[in-house]
């Protein structure tokens, strides 16, 4: 087992208003009802990063994550956010490859790699995101989809370094539909992620790493899923944006 993380991806939502009282609320509640067992990470978009980092300091298990970084690390990128910046607010995480990015950002395995690299040489943790489309898993395809984007993107560390990535395993025929992976389809392709990286690096580090499930996780069902084996937290979108119920859902352990 990895250690325990639920993480929320706010995706490009909320104003300023709206971003500081969700922060602020899930400081309050988390402060009062969350086991110090359990790391919480909440992912605004850039541009609240800052003030969200303030308002949750107080809080040695609230931690904070980007949602993208650049390959480079600094220079003549117009509208780009170097890691180093993030480094320079105190950021302790980054999502790369979210199936979000992957699709409308045309973000390739080989990017990710380079993105996976600059985020650790930096010292920031990375959530790294996989998953089939719809047609991949109606094809039998989701094992070797998956396989692909961990070999290519992440393979080529070393298992120091490999061992600081978080995985979040989201099918993306189960992201903002509604339609969740069953407990059965979820454990199975987090023991399929976590043999792989057994193959490559061994058990130990294998057993170390979080393996994070994400896809229309709510306080209702994250219960049966976090009760699987190999699924060491979630990776929460929707459900993020209400202080109450990402708690709820960082309380199912
Ligand atoms: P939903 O929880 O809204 O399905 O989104 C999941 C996700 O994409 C998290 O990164």
């Amino acid at each position: 087992m990895g250690k325990k993380i639920v993480a929320g991806n706010w995706k490009m939502n909320l104003l300023k208003e709206d971003a500081q009282t969700l922060a602020s609320e899930v400081v309050n509640i988390a402060k009062d009802e969350l086991s110090s067992d359990v790391t919480l990470i909440m992912c605004p978009p850039f541009v609240h990063l800052s003030e969200v980092k303030k308002l949750t300091s107080a809080v040695s298990n609230v931690f904070i994550g980007a949602q993208n970084c650049s390959t480079e690390a600094s220079g003549a990128y117009t509208g780009e956010i170097s890691v180093g910046m993030l480094k320079s607010y105190g950021i302790d995480y980054v999502i790369l490859g979210h199936s979000e990015r992957r699709e409308y950002f045309k973000e390739s395995n080989e990017e990710l790699a380079k993105k996976t690299d600059i985020v650790l040489e930096n010292g920031l943790l990375p959530i790294f995101c996989c998953g089939e489309v719809l047609a991949e898993r109606e094809g039998g395809k989701q094992e070797e989809v998956v396989g692909s984007q961990l070999k290519e993107s992440l393979f080529h560390l070393d298992a120091e370094a490999f061992s600081k990535v978080v995985i979040a395993y989201e099918p993306v025929w189960a992201i903002g539909t509604g339609v969740t992976a069953s407990t059965a389809q979820a454990q199975e392709m987090h023991a399929f992620i976590r043999g792989l990286i057994a193959e490559k690096y061994g058990q130990e580090v294998a057993d170390g790493i979080s393996i994070l499930y994400g896809g229309s996780c709510k306080p209702g069902n994250a219960p049966e899923l976090f009760a699987c084996k190999d699924v060491d937290g979630g990776l929460i979108g929707g459900a993020s944006l209400k202080s109450r119920d990402f708690i709820d859902i960082a309380k199912s352990y």
